[in-house]
């Protein structure tokens, strides 16, 4: 089963090369980007570079000639590419698995179009089952965790992890998010909190599924 995930994740990266059109490519993080870098890699001729969401993606596409760049830099980006925790239906995800939802959010915002790749294992009906990770600025971690239990949630602190931006994962479980944008608004509410992994506010675009009966493009 893990084989056949991960040629999954790798049928639904290649498909998302149809969308880079040229200039600069916003690049997510996680297993199924690293193999969208790794396709990147054969068309880097017609790209001027990458904006990265985290420094293991960043050393991935440099490991291939591909620049990285600024986003500071670089302004508006027309596309992003990213996996994804779990997406429901409408393209709200949770995303934060591998620690680096802050960069991950930064980018989707700058961006126009965000085409979330993933395998068919990620689409589920209602977000929540994937633990909910939170970034939290290291002071703030035992009351931000009070906080999130307030809300219904089990908050388990990620030990021994810390993100790029040198801060803390909260992992929270237990929760079903009915309501993906309120649940952001409010826990990017509670003071400690640098991002929550609910991309609801600004879902992704496009959500290509790989599958045994191949790609399938949700918009
Ligand atoms: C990284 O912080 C996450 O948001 C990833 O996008 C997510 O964990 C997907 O990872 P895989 O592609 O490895 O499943």
């Amino acid at each position: 089963a893990a084989q056949s995930q991960d040629e999954f994740k790798k049928q639904a990266a290649e498909a998302a090369l149809n969308h880079v059109q040229g200039g600069v490519v916003g690049v997510g993080t996680g297993s199924t980007v690293n193999h969208f870098i790794d396709y990147l890699a054969t068309i880097k001729g017609r790209i001027d570079g990458a904006v990265s969401s985290s420094e293991a993606s960043s050393k991935r596409l440099e490991q291939h000639g591909i620049p990285v760049l600024d986003l500071n830099s670089v302004g508006t980006l027309s596309l992003y590419v990213d996996g994804a925790d779990e997406s429901n239906q409408s393209l709200q995800l949770i995303k934060g698995g591998g620690g680096a939802l802050t960069r991950e959010k930064i980018v989707a915002a700058a961006s126009e179009r965000f085409v979330c790749i993933a395998d068919e294992s990620k689409l589920v009906s209602v977000l929540g089952r994937f633990p909910l990770p939170v970034e939290v600025i290291p002071m703030a971690r035992s009351y931000v965790a009070r906080e999130l239990a307030k809300l219904g949630g089990n908050p388990v602190w990620r030990e021994g992890f810390t993100t790029d931006n040198g801060n803390l994962i909260l992992d929270v479980h237990g929760l079903e998010i009915a309501e993906p944008m309120a649940l952001e608004q409010d826990i990017n509410n509670i003071a400690g909190v640098v991002t929550v992994g609910i991309f609801a506010l600004r879902p992704a675009d496009v959500l290509i599924l790989g599958a045994a009966s191949g790609p399938r493009t949700v918009t």
